[in-house]
């Protein structure tokens, strides 16, 4: 009978017992008549020692010969290994090649970054990328745990939208049978929607944006999780923001650690994520930046290096509310008590990440609402139905957007946003 089919990640389970694994031949060393071949198969990666009295001379031979991501099944057993990193190896007692592969373009050598986002559908398989991506996975389960506990109701937008959430200027647009259709920038008017029938909803999906530079924060498709409150003010906002992102920050510290021991991320960074986060107005934060010696004009925005400049100050996120009106969305509730400033806040992560959440207050006031739209020039027609929110029942309600690949690019302690997907999406950038 052959030996039970079992993970490179459940190996610990089985020291001492006969074994199979499946998968590819990461990469190969030989030594006269033994052979040792790294074995990946998904869920980590093994050294399979082969030993050419024991294997015979032809497999042997061809094993020796095999290129890097040939598929093979091996059978061997599991033996501890206190020198790697697993922690256990594989004695070869057999093998079965399955599909040789020779000249397989990623190798072990370095490779410029066009070279590899062209192949983008093979470097997935290395190391590096496998623990980003799960770290990604980790991200998202937490995003679920967390609203799924805390009362949230899962509300989808739609992606095909007949109006601009965020601007104009970002905007895709599409042929919808003859009609204009532009795909979601954002699932936050329809989360309104959702918060008036439900109370608290939270939608969670992909969103596209025509971002005509080519940045490292910037992805012209990315996914954002947006929660959605009803009778929600902006301290009750910033109080979810930072509750929500140290939960999840634990829970990716929790479960990720091989994953971010991988990437070689100082996970005590990350582990200093507790509240409370310091909150400040965008008026102090000016403030600061004027006494640091980075003035900005406090009616225009932050530029990145402000964020950056801002939040070398801090160990933790910081929060940043009430940024001028005029530089935000048309939805964002003006302060009552000084309507140049918008009762919106957006959260800055620390090391230099930027602004990983933007949120707020929305405009309840549906006479301040159409003065709004009217002055971001955007087509009433369009928001009818959205008017229509502020015309039955309108009350005080708020939330926020997380951008999931800035959160990513910030846990794994990465330079750039666009290994934090599977397969990125930029201006100069549509396949594979
Ligand atoms: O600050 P933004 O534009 O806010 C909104 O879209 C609101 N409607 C959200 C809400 O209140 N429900 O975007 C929210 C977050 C940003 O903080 C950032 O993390 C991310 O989305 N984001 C991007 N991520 C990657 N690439 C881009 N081009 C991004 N643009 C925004
Ligand atoms: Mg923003």
């Amino acid at each position: 009978m052959p030996a039970p089919v079992t993970t490179i990640a459940a190996l610990s389970a089985h020291e001492g017992q006969l074994v199979t694994l499946r998968g590819w031949l990461y990469n190969s060393a030989g030594k006269g008549k033994i052979l040792f071949i790294q074995l990946r198969d998904g869920s980590g990666i093994v050294q399979c020692v082969c030993n050419k009295a024991e294997l015979g001379d032809e497999l042997f031979e061809a094993l020796k010969h095999l290129g890097q991501e040939s598929s093979l099944i091996v059978e061997g057993t599991v033996r501890a290994d206190t020198r790697s990193k697993l922690g256990f190896e594989l004695h070869v007692s057999t093998a079965r090649i399955v599909t040789p592969a020779t000249g397989y373009p990623i190798t072990p050598k370095e490779h410029g970054p066009a070279f590899l986002h062209d192949h983008r559908h093979l470097w997935v398989r290395s190391r590096r990328q496998a623990a980003i991506l799960r770290v990604r996975h980790l991200a998202v389960q937490a995003i679920r745990n967390y609203f799924d506990g805390h009362g949230f109701t899962l509300f989808d937008a739609p992606i095909f939208t007949p109006n601009a959430c965020e601007g104009t200027s970002t905007l895709f647009e599409t042929d919808y049978f003859g009609r204009p259709a532009y795909l979601s920038q954002s699932g936050q008017l329809y989360g309104e929607a959702g918060a008036f029938a439900l109370g608290k909803v939270y939608v969670f999906g992909p969103t596209f944006r025509a971002e005509k530079s080519g940045t490292r924060r910037h992805l012209t498709e990315f996914w954002m999780v947006e929660p959605e409150i009803a009778w929600a003010e902006l301290e009750e906002i910033m109080d979810l923001a930072e509750d929500f992102l140290v939960e999840c920050t634990g829970h990716v510290v929790e479960h990720g650690r091989g994953a971010l021991q991988e990437l070689e991320r100082d996970i005590s960074i990350l582990e200093n994520v507790r509240k409370p986060f310091p909150r400040m107005s965008y008026d102090d934060a000016c403030k600061i930046l004027a006494e640091i010696g980075h003035p900005v004009d406090p009616e225009d925005d932050f530029g990145s290096p402000h964020e950056t400049e801002l939040t070398k100050r801090y160990d933790r996120p910081i929060m940043v509310h009430r940024y001028p009106t005029a530089v935000k969305a048309f939805y964002m509730k003006e302060d009552p008590a000084n309507p140049v400033r918008a009762l919106g806040v957006d959260v800055l992560a620390p090391e230099g990440y930027g602004e990983i959440i933007g949120g707020g207050e929305r405009e309840d006031r549906i006479d301040v609402l159409l003065r709004k739209i009217d002055e971001h020039k955007l087509p009433m027609s369009s928001f009818e139905w959205y008017l229509d929110l502020r015309r039955y029942g309108s009350v005080p309600h708020g939330g926020f957007g997380l951008g999931l690949e800035r959160f990513v690019t910030w846990m794994c302690g990465i330079p750039h946003i666009r290994e934090t997907v599977p397969f990125p999406r930029t201006i100069d950038r549509l396949t594979p």
